[in-house]
């Protein structure tokens, strides 16, 4: 079980917390508490999800107690750089303080460490707030990830409470932080610049070079056509995402 003390310790912030041993989904159950109107800025973390939620409608392995699973409710960013582009920069920041792990950044939130992803970030609306969702493998599960070659782990020998602390504090700083400095951090941890990708464009598969993201947080592609920006979806290199970072 999760310890709350250790969490709030380096958290900071006296935050309210919600702890699960299991739960289906820590995003489904924040967004369930919102909608019966605990609207107040808060945690909720479990040990285990049985229905862990991805982006595009796919899953997210969650095994007991080798990763964090985390949801914190939050007002929306006052300005047009979205809460995923700044909770990628944020868990970057509180993974290095923790662990001295340098992740990097496949647009738009997807966390690498050792061309494996190790984070995912799911961002959803409830009412008029979000409810942003972490993933991260701390250590590799007994089975692996059965179907996602992709994933990897962080391996790291610290506690699950210190990264669920430190990366709650990041993300509620960059709520405040201005915009620039959060892009230019973004844009350093970036795996894409430079590399040829493709993408679906109205049901038809492009090929496009990485130019960089634009100011808020779209992915500035070149096409054999001119110019494109690209605000949500996902984007691949060559056939699969792991021969994308070899
Ligand atoms: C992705 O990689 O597609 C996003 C994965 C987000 C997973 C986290 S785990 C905590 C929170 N609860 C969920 O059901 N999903 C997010």
């Amino acid at each position: 079980m999760l310890n709350e003390e250790k969490i709030l310790e380096a958290l900071e912030y006296a935050l309210p917390v919600t702890l699960f041993d299991v739960t289906d989904s820590t995003n489904l159950r924040l967004k369930e508490m919102c909608r019966s109107g605990d609207t107040r800025v808060q945690l909720l973390c479990a040990d285990h999800q049985t229905a862990g939620r991805g982006r595009l409608g796919r899953s997210f392995l969650s095994p007991e107690k080798t990763g964090v699973y985390m949801s914190l409710l939050l007002p929306l960013p006052k300005d047009d750089l979205p809460l995923t582009i700044r909770a990628a920069v944020a868990v970057c920041r509180a993974v290095e303080e923790v662990t001295g792990k340098h992740l990097l950044i496949k647009w738009v939130n997807d966390l690498f460490l050792n061309r494996k992803k190790v984070c995912g970030i799911l961002a959803e609306g409830v009412e008029d707030m979000a409810v942003l969702g972490i993933g991260l493998n701390v250590k590799m599960p007994r089975g692996g990830f059965p179907g996602v070659p992709v994933a990897g782990a962080l391996e790291a020998e610290e506690d699950r409470e210190a990264l669920i602390g430190r990366i709650s504090f990041h993300v509620l700083k960059t709520l405040e932080e201005e915009k620039g400095s959060i892009l230019s951090f973004y844009r350093e941890r970036m795996l894409l610049t430079g590399k040829e990708i493709t993408f679906m464009h109205s049901g038809q598969e492009k090929n496009a070079r990485v130019v960089g993201v634009d100011d808020k947080g779209g992915l500035v592609v070149q096409t054999a056509q001119g110019m494109e920006i690209l605000r949500t979806g996902e984007v691949s290199i060559g056939s699969s995402q792991v021969s994308a970072f070899e």
